[in-house]
């Protein structure tokens, strides 16, 4: 997976993409990463990626020519065939299902608005999708891009150790992840639950499913009527409905 990233900001990057699993990642060639700055691709002397809005207002606007020459730039011969995501409060909602449909790509090209926003013809002509990573306001698109990058990264072939891992994540089955313990058995007088030191396979396989589904009902009802459920999940939550 190639990603480009297009920003005014290229140093917020570092860090994040500089430790651990991207690190790693990046290391192995899984992944390649090549951030842009918009400015760069600016006209003029003073190389301005802003103005103010016409009609008044607050704020400043990023100006559409910067960024849409970079994209054309990065892009060249490949301009239709990569997703070009525009990262925005106003996008479609970033969730795993999201994460798995972007690492099927093998080039993924981001941009990251800042100020008060981006001049719409960024939005209708330039970009082919529109995410926002949740329902709050960031200062700019760029952490918004790291998430994305992260989440899709740890989705590819051979990016973590164990590939079953992704597949119990939380949300990756559309329910959240039962809880994990480790040593020691006691901590502090909170013991280990006991059918984990049990050694009864098929037990534990039920209680985490069991503890799955009591997590999402408790705290994520809104996932719970897309996860896909068995029979006996479901009698399970009638059970939990019965019990309040
Ligand atoms: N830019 C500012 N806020 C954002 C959000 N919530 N998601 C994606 N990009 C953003």
């Amino acid at each position: 997976m190639h990603f480009d990233i297009l920003t005014l900001f290229p140093g917020l990057f570092a860090g994040a993409f500089d430790e651990s699993i991207i690190k790693r990642a990046r290391e192995s060639g899984s992944i390649t990463i090549a951030l842009h700055n918009i400015r760069d691709y600016a006209a003029g002397r003073h190389q301005v990626t802003d103005d103010t809005p016409y009609g008044g207002g607050g704020g400043m606007i990023m100006k559409p020519d910067p960024i849409f020459a970079a994209t054309e730039a990065v892009l060249g011969e490949q301009a239709t065939a990569v997703p070009i995501i525009l990262l925005t409060p106003g996008g479609r909602l970033f969730r795993q299902s999201v994460a798995r449909e972007l690492s099927r790509h093998n080039r993924l090209l981001l941009i990251c608005g800042r100020y008060e926003g981006v001049d719409e013809r960024v939005h209708q002509y330039l970009a082919t999708d529109e995410i926002s990573i949740g329902d709050y306001v960031l200062s700019g698109g760029e952490i918004a891009a790291m998430v994305i990058v992260d989440a899709v990264t740890r989705l590819l072939p051979g990016v973590l150790g164990d590939p079953s891992a992704t597949f119990e994540d939380s949300h990756a089955e559309g329910l959240l992840e039962y809880p994990h313990y480790t040593r020691p058995p006691t901590f502090r007088g909170h013991p280990v639950p006991k059918v984990l030191l049990s050694g009864h396979h098929a037990e534990i396989t039920r209680w985490r499913r069991q503890q799955a589904l009591r997590r999402t009902w408790e705290r994520r009802p809104d996932i719970l009527a897309s996860a896909h459920l068995t029979e006996q999940d479901l009698a399970y939550l009638q059970q939990l409905q019965g019990t309040g």
